[in-house]
């Protein structure tokens, strides 16, 4: 068991001066000229009481936080942060920061340069009220030119960021990286066949969660594609009707662009801007693409389809670095099988669909047939750096009751991600008694510990039966030290936001961390429920953050 020193135990607990106290003086409490609360200093003293072996971890004594409905980003002692970019700042002389910011990541410019590099960010969706001023009353008229102005502000941003001089992150205004990708972008299809009739499509947008590859471009994950241009009616043979009311947000108005140029893992370089949609992926709410290298070179790609009953999918490449040649499966979870969704495989698939494209475009009925399991809502997906198992988040499933959601374990037959058989548990389920409801984003810091994100929806939040949870929060789970498998809440979000896109620097000092949507459920730009981050009156402003601070470094490792 590892001895930590009591000057070890002060200085996570912030306490560095009176660490020094310590080491000078021989004496712990009497020489304490602090101003932390006595209960925390009765903790320490019972801590020291302890032979020192019984603190195995600075990570033992950590105190989270209990959850709160304030108006603010509230954080764990040992934590602190600075807002790197607002929603609507220049990054240059033509763009602004978009609307939204969900998934992140960091990409270094120079591997031998930790501070400095280029940072993608995805836009999901916007708030017509603040973006252009439409507000959907009776009288309205809705206009293209407002329309254009929200294809604008989702899709994504890349903007340089580097530590400054004090220590904190920076974005890099004008630098010649930052650039947008949005609702207008021209994106070519990564496919032999055209989709609906064109082989590039006008826009991302719906840009939920995401992943890195190994060759240091991003995927961006297109979600609630539905809502902007709506989705195709299946039953009409000609493809011309659409679901009603599904183009919630009315594009389709103005811009007929096909709903099956949506629903698509884009991969993005950050250094050139390019962009393809992977078409081998296949269309659906893609919440996430997390990408593994097989050992045999092949690239094996997770990702969920966020809806009720809907369910998670693996690409595995047929050679080695593909992300356009392979087969796709859908996950049986009870019978712990991938079923493959190939059009040749699968005498079910060919009695409905013209082809693989078909297939492709169409997979929420392709993987109903072949029986994929449906699932509580599969959101983000995370491998264990350390024991390499593949954790999916299942934030709920309401209609069937489930309210507080899970997070699946999910272990390959062999140690091997190409393998096609596979086991499942449930590693944590939310309530209560475990402090958390409806699990999203999640991270593996250096150590392996599991940090996620809440996403309790915006108009159930505060409210039953949801109450105990208060605002969405940041929680983390230990893998070591007397905490180790507790979930402990270690961040509070503004009014209606939700923390997401959480992404480690590589040298584990920073959290990056989106604060996406707070104020959402404002009823007016007079009425807001949230001013976070200006504060007074001003309009709430999603955010990316840097988080920092003894207890990251700590959790990573890297005090
Ligand atoms: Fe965009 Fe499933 O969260
Ligand atoms: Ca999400
Ligand atoms: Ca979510």
């Amino acid at each position: 068991m590892k001895k930590y020193s009591r000057r070890k135990i002060l200085q996570f607990l912030g306490r560095a001066g009176a660490a020094s106290m310590l080491m000078s003086s021989g004496t712990l409490l009497a020489s304490c000229k602090t101003t932390k609360t006595k209960e925390v200093e009765a903790e320490v003293a019972e801590l020291i009481e302890q032979p020192v072996e019984a603190v195995d971890d600075f990570i033992s004594i950590f105190k989270g936080i209990n959850p709160i409905e304030i108006d603010e980003v509230v954080m764990a002692e040992g934590l602190n942060y600075n807002i790197i970019v607002k929603w609507d700042d220049p990054i240059n002389d033509e763009d602004t920061f978009g609307y939204n910011n969900d998934y992140l990541a960091f990409i270094p410019l120079d591997p031998e340069n930790k501070d400095d590099g280029l940072l993608w960010v995805n836009h999901e969706y916007m708030s017509p009220m603040f973006v252009s001023g439409y507000t959907g009353g009776e009288e309205e008229e809705r206009t293209k030119e407002q329309v254009i102005k929200e294809q604008y502000s989702v899709g994504g941003s890349i903007i340089r960021v580097k530590r400054g001089d004090d220590g904190k992150w920076k974005m890099v205004k004008g630098d010649r990286y930052n650039r947008r990708l949005n609702g207008l972008t021209k994106i070519p299809f990564a496919w032999h066949e055209s989709i609906a009739g064109a082989d590039y499509a006008v826009g991302t947008f719906a840009n939920c969660s995401g992943g890195v590859t190994p060759w240091g471009t991003i995927l961006t994950a297109e979600e609630n594609y539905h809502a902007f241009y709506g989705e195709t009616d299946y039953s009409d043979p000609e493809w011309k009707k659409k679901v009603e009311g599904s183009a919630r947000l009315g594009w389709d108005q103005f811009f007929d662009h096909p709903p099956e140029h949506y629903g698509w893992i884009v991969e993005v370089d950050v250094v050139t801007g390019t962009a393809r949609k992977l078409v081998a992926l296949g269309r659906c709410a893609h919440e996430c693409a997390t990408i593994h290298v097989a050992k045999d070179g092949r690239l094996v790609v997770y990702t969920g389809d966020d809806a009720n009953d809907q369910c998670l999918y693996k690409f595995i490449s047929a050679v080695p670095g593909s992300l356009e040649i392979g087969k796709l499966y859908v996950a049986n979870i009870e019978k712990g099988e991938w079923v493959s969704l190939d059009y040749v495989e699968q005498p079910v698939l060919r009695d409905k669909f013209s082809g693989q494209t078909e297939i492709l475009i169409r997979l929420r009925e392709a993987a109903a047939l072949v029986g994929g399991t449906p699932l509580a809502r599969p959101e983000d997906i995370d491998i264990d750096p350390i024991s390499k198992d593949v954790f999916v988040s299942l934030t709920n499933n309401v209609p069937k009751g489930d309210f507080y959601g899970s997070i699946l374990k999910i272990v390959e037959d062999n140690e091997d991600k190409t393998s096609l058989t596979f086991k499942s548990e449930t590693f944590l389920a939310g309530g209560e008694e475990t402090g958390f409801a409806c699990p999203d984003n999640m991270a593996f810091d250096l150590k392996g510990n599991l940090w996620f994100t809440s996403d309790i929806s915006g108009s159930k939040m505060n409210q039953d039966p949801y109450l105990a949870f208060k605002n969405n929060g940041l929680f983390v789970v230990p893998t070591t030290g007397a905490q180790a498998g507790k979930v402990i809440q270690v961040m509070s979000a503004p009014t209606d936001a939700e923390f997401t896109g959480p992404f480690f620097s590589p040298d584990g000092k920073t959290l990056f961390l989106s604060v996406q949507h707070p104020g959402e459920r404002s009823m007016s730009l007079t009425e807001l429920s949230s001013n976070w981050p200006d504060g007074g009156d001003s309009l709430p402003r999603s955010s990316v953050i840097a988080v920092e601070g003894k207890l990251i470094e700590a959790l990573n490792g890297v005090v």
